[in-house]
């Protein structure tokens, strides 16, 4: 389990994605990627409202990659992320759809938090 302090998670039990300047408020998000089964899959993480947001890089309704260029996940408001493909609309804070053809459903969310001024995703058991 994480503790509440500002210490780094335990190496074994999180994976370093970028310091917390890269984030941006409303601005590009860092692309990576996470394993499952042997493969690997796509996921992001950005900064809304002051937090770090991680999902897998995959929309609810079609399941195509959401960034219309390589790191840039928001629409023009910057308060929503964006799927390229027909325009689904994401709250940043939930991943939850709310506007477009996938409504209702959502992102698949990813664990990360911020320490000592880096961004960490969370591994299985860590949250
Ligand atoms: S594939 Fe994302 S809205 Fe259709």
């Amino acid at each position: 389990m994480v503790n509440a302090t500002s210490e780094a998670p335990r190496p074994e039990l999180a994976r370093r994605l970028c310091t917390s300047p890269e984030l941006i408020e409303g601005g590009r998000g860092l692309r990576f990627e996470i394993q499952r089964d042997g493969l690997a899959q796509a996921a992001f993480v950005v900064r809304h409202h002051g937090k770090a947001r991680a999902y897998v890089n995959r929309c609810a309704h079609v399941g195509v990659e959401l960034d219309w260029n390589p790191g840039e996940f928001f629409d023009c408001s910057k308060l929503y992320l964006v799927c390229a493909t027909h325009g689904a609309l994401y709250a940043p804070a939930s991943g939850r759809c709310v506007g477009g053809p996938c409504r209702g459903q959502a992102l698949e969310a990813l664990p990360v938090v911020e320490r000592d001024g880096q961004v960490f995703l969370l591994e299985a058991g860590a949250a």
